[in-house]
């Protein structure tokens, strides 16, 4: 039996990870956050004193990594100067190669015997789950988006300024959107859910309810 596939994309800070993750446990399907992958990788090129950019350092990296072996829970993966990497890296073809067979394994045979996955990135609809029965592509104004990533910061403790924020997410949603493979957009039958105007626990109930339907739907 074909798996079912779930594809969340959207661009930083839209609230895509919580939803996923919440969509999963419902479900009971497996979850895969992919920017964690990303980010391992623009890590590990950061540990090591390369450049992200530097094809030769970001696809070594990448060759290198385990994703079975990730620690999600690394607080390192978490910096906003990992993120940097992450989108410095995930614009190499190599590297997105070179993760390429891991998460599609992942959509098409579940872990843990799960009988469905849900995947979370800005390529899931269109290049590694092209077949998924339910795309949802979360996105949020900037301003909202910026918003909630400088208030999570700020509950961290961390030392940040809202400017410090508007700049990092600029470059990285531009990186991410002007790359030549796979850039970050929704797939052509991608519902789109604009969660501006909602709060976290709207846009969980939004983006349910879409999935509810079309899984109901078969
Ligand atoms: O989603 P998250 O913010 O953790 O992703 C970090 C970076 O990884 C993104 O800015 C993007 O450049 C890259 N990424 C990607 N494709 C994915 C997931 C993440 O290019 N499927």
């Amino acid at each position: 039996m074909n798996a079912l596939i779930i594809a969340i994309d959207g661009p930083s800070a839209s609230g895509k990870g919580t939803i996923a993750r919440r969509l999963a446990a419902h479900f009971d399907f497996a979850h895969l956050d992919t920017g964690l992958l990303y980010r391992a990788v623009g890590l590990a090129v950061l540990k090591s004193g390369g450049d992200p950019s530097n094809t030769a350092d970001a696809t070594q990296a990448a060759r290198a990594l385990s994703p079975k072996s990730l620690n999600a829970e690394d607080p390192g993966l978490r910096e906003d100067s990992t993120a940097q990497a992450a989108s410095k890296v995930a614009a190499i073809p190599e590297v997105r190669r070179a993760l390429l067979q891991f998460q599609k394994d992942f959509a098409a045979h579940p872990p843990g015997d799960k009988k469905g996955a849900v995947l979370d990135g800005r390529d899931i609809g269109t290049v590694i789950a092209p077949g998924a029965k339910v795309k949802i592509y979360i996105t949020a104004s900037k301003e909202a988006r910026i918003q909630r990533r400088f208030k999570e910061l700020q509950e961290r403790g961390g030392n940040v300024t809202y400017a410090a924020v508007l700049r990092d997410m600029q470059a990285r949603d531009a990186r991410d959107a002007k790359r030549v493979v796979a850039p970050a957009k929704p797939a052509p039958d991608a519902v789109i859910l604009d969660t501006t105007e909602m709060t976290a626990e709207e846009s969980y109930a939004a983006a349910l309810k879409i999935a509810s339907e079309v899984l109901a739907a078969d």
